[in-house]
């Protein structure tokens, strides 16, 4: 059976760069779940469906597919034979995304493929329902969280290095606490820290000491 280490935990607390290093480390894939909601968030303001209608989201969220292959340590996703690469991480996108992942139908969709990528081996998962719906079962569960001021810092130093937008710090730190709330208020599957994960608070720590205190509780 494929091993499954989880990761959960709000924006920017450092859980693609932790669960890419830790992948690395232990010969695992690394799978960023979020981009997953990313790419129904893209897709259904490219269609111009209203993401403020959890119908109207719903009745699209079929017509989404996504083509999952294991690339340089992590799975990577093609839609239309196209990786999505920056086009899902605009401030556009951030700002509807967590909409879109209050959706049931995309909710179950996502969690489907999630669970479907234990094919390709052990995977280093994170998102915001690892530990608590998609893995719920999986020994290795970790919450990874930071103060927003630090979340905000290393967000927008990313957005500003990958070239993808140049807000304030101030905004980022905005739109980061606007998706924490939906994100930990919605219906189905909200951000929780779950019984029994183990928490690491990443504000004074180094990647690297992040990753330290991962692989030396990892059973
Ligand atoms: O981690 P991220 O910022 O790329 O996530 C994008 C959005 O998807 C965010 O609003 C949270 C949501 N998400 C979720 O609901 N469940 C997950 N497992 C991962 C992300």
């Amino acid at each position: 059976m494929a091993r499954i280490i989880a990761i959960d935990g709000p924006s920017g607390a450092g859980k693609s760069s932790v669960s890419r290093i830790v992948g690395e480390r232990l010969g695992m894939l690394h799978v960023d779940s979020g981009a997953l909601y990313r790419i129904y968030t893209w897709q259904a303001l490219a269609k111009n469906v209203d993401t403020s209608s959890p119908a109207a989201v719903a009745a699209f969220a079929p017509a989404v597919e996504i083509e999952c292959r294991p690339e340089n340590g992590s799975i990577a996703y093609y839609v239309d034979g196209e990786l999505p690469g920056n086009r899902i991480r605009t401030p556009e996108i951030n700002a509807h995304a967590s909409k879109v992942a209050t959706v049931k139908e995309v909710r179950d969709a996502v969690t489907a493929l999630l669970r479907s990528l234990v094919k390709f081996g052990d995977l280093v998962v994170e998102g915001r329902d690892i530990t608590t719906a998609v893995f719920p079962d999986s020994p290795n569960r970790f919450y990874l969280t930071a103060s927003a001021e630090a979340r905000a810092r290393r967000r927008q130093k990313e957005e500003v290095e990958k070239g993808i937008a140049n807000q304030s710090e101030e905004d980022v730190k905005a739109s980061l606490l606007a998706r924490d709330r939906m994100d930990s208020t919605r219906k189905y599957a909200p951000l929780k820290k779950a019984d029994g994960v183990i928490e690491i608070d990443s504000s004074d720590l180094t990647l690297e000491e992040v990753v330290q205190t991962v692989l030396e509780a990892v059973r």
